[in-house]
């Protein structure tokens, strides 16, 4: 395979670099070239579809979400938080996380003590955000949206380290910090300027209850927010 020179070699050129030039070491380079390409574009966009749906079913959320916004918005970078709308971003991947069920791992030959559980050697394990994040153990309140709670509320956070939307080791996403970006940049600039909103034969129970489980999350196909100019469907918000 021909590359072309580049000043800095990015992930493809590494990936060809390192895989044995044969049948298998092609099977490879497609299967990480597959798993890469979702592992970016999936989850991001599925977590930014559950955010906007969100926000358009907590309309007072996303208007203050727009407020703090524009208020910062001369100095603002999407590599900075923003405190409130982090936030939404946070309490939308509890709820509603872009893998709802981790990559399997196995345990040390030796074994593995978690609390006051052994687990034996070599045993396949798995972490599990969408049962997690909905254990009254670890949340208050686990199946509502607070977004509060990542910030003046911290209360209702009862264990923080159950919080694993992006998995967490040496193995845990490479991503997470574009996809903050990602997050971040897309939301703020939308909501400063449009309304998100929902058809009126829109039902949300229907909605979160068809979202489906295809190694990432899928919401619901066909159905899908409006973005509006602020005021034009009855919001009181200029
Ligand atoms: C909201 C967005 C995202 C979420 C929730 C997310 C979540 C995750 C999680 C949970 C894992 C670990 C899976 C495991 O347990 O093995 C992972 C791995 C990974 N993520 Fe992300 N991710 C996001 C965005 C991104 C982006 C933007 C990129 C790259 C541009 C990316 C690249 C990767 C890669 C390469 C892996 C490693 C896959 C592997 O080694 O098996 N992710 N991500």
């Amino acid at each position: 395979m021909a590359l072309s020179k580049q000043e800095k070699p990015d992930l493809v050129e590494h990936l060809i670099n390192y895989t044995p030039k044969n049948p298998q070491g092609n099977e490879l380079l497609y299967g990480e070239s597959r798993l890469i390409i979702s592992a970016g574009s999936e989850t991001t966009a599925t977590a930014l579809t559950f955010i906007f749906m969100q926000l358009a079913t907590h309309p007072a959320i996303m208007r203050a979400v727009r407020q703090e916004y524009r208020e910062r918005e001369a100095t603002y970078h999407c590599q900075r938080p923003l405190p409130l709308l982090d936030a939404v971003i946070h309490e939308s991947l509890r709820l509603w996380p872009s893998l709802f069920f981790l990559g399997q791992r196995v345990t040390p030959t030796d074994g593995l003590q978690i609390g006051s559980r052994f687990i034996p050697g070599n045993t396949i394990v798995q972490i599990q955000p969408f049962v997690m994040n909905r254990d009254p153990r670890n949340f208050a309140s686990p199946d509502d949206f607070i977004p509060e709670r990542w910030t003046t509320r911290p209360e209702l956070v009862i264990n923080r380290e159950a919080f694993l939307p992006f998995s967490t080791g040496p193995y845990d996403c490479v991503g997470k910090r574009l996809a903050y970006m990602e997050m971040r940049s897309v939301i703020a600039k939308v909501v400063g300027e449009f309304d998100v909103c929902l058809p009126e034969e829109f039902q949300e129970e229907v909605y979160w209850g068809s979202v489906k489980d295809h190694v990432t999350a899928a919401a619901p196909p066909n159905q899908e927010v409006m973005f509006c100019k602020p005021g034009t469907l009855g919001s009181a918000d200029p």
